[in-house]
């Protein structure tokens, strides 16, 4: 175990605690956008900044992927952490000032507007709708492309047939910057223009999922081709 004071409140947590986790044990809250608990830290979008001071030292770092190695003495609310993390939101406003989220966590942070006017889209190019589709789903089928202020999230060549329309990139996302639009008989996924079939019980008509999503699931876990004709239900009822 390893002490670590947050903010005026000592603790001890396990040694490879992030700092974020720390902080959150202690019900101290640091802002947080590309922090999710299906992937490992990343620090893509630096919300989640605090200030270590080590006698006369003060760093500023990113609490999600920080972990605790020796005894920390941590800042969350500190004029140089709040003012690094009020750039970061400015920055990140002035790219995605649609998306409520960001404006939510401006408003938090006193901030209207921004002196930037870059103005893309909602997306802070996180990265984790690619790693959610890549290491959890393992479907590959986001991907970044280009380089710069090109820099996108997208499906390989621009070709969406990889998707599945499983979600899991809308769950994660934490802009908002994917949409899924579902009509009962076709699931959208908006970003990357994927329309997908939805497949329907033969035996009572209920809605299962896509049907690509059903074949590639029957693949991947060796069932019969014709394993997901039933809903579960049904399944059940027949045994
Ligand atoms: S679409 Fe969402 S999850 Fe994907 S990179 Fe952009 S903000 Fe992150
Ligand atoms: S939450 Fe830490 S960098 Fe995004």
């Amino acid at each position: 175990m390893i002490a670590i004071t947050i903010n005026g409140i000592r603790t001890e947590v396990e040694r490879g605690t992030t700092i974020l986790k720390a902080a959150a044990a202690l019900n101290i809250k640091i802002p947080t956008l590309c922090n999710h608990e299906l992937l490992e830290p990343y620090g893509a979008c630096r919300l989640c900044l605090v200030e270590i001071v080590e006698g006369d030292k003060r760093t500023i770092t990113t609490s999600c992927n920080y972990p605790v190695t020796r005894p920390l003495v941590v800042e969350t609310n500190s004029a140089a952490a709040v003012k690094a993390r009020r750039m970061v939101l400015e920055l990140l406003l002035g790219r995605c000032n649609t998306s409520e989220t960001i404006n939510r966590l401006a408003a938090e942070h006193g901030l209207a507007e921004s002196r930037f006017s870059l103005n893309y889209d909602d997306c802070i190019l996180c990265g984790q709708c690619e790693r959610v589709c890549r290491e959890v789903v393992g479907a590959h089928a986001i991907t970044f492309a280009n380089r710069g202020v090109e820099r996108v999230v997208m499906p390989p060549f621009d070709e969406a047939d990889q998707c599945i329309g499983c979600g899991a990139c809308v769950y994660v996302c934490p802009t908002g910057a994917i949409q899924i639009q579902e009509d009962g008989e076709q699931k959208i996924i908006d970003r990357w223009s994927r329309v997908l079939e939805l497949k329907h019980c033969k035996s009572c008509g209920v809605e299962i999922a896509p049907a690509f999503q059903c074949d590639y699931l029957a693949r991947q876990a060796g069932l019969e081709p014709d394993f997901f004709d039933l809903c579960r239900d049904c399944r059940v009822a027949r045994r």
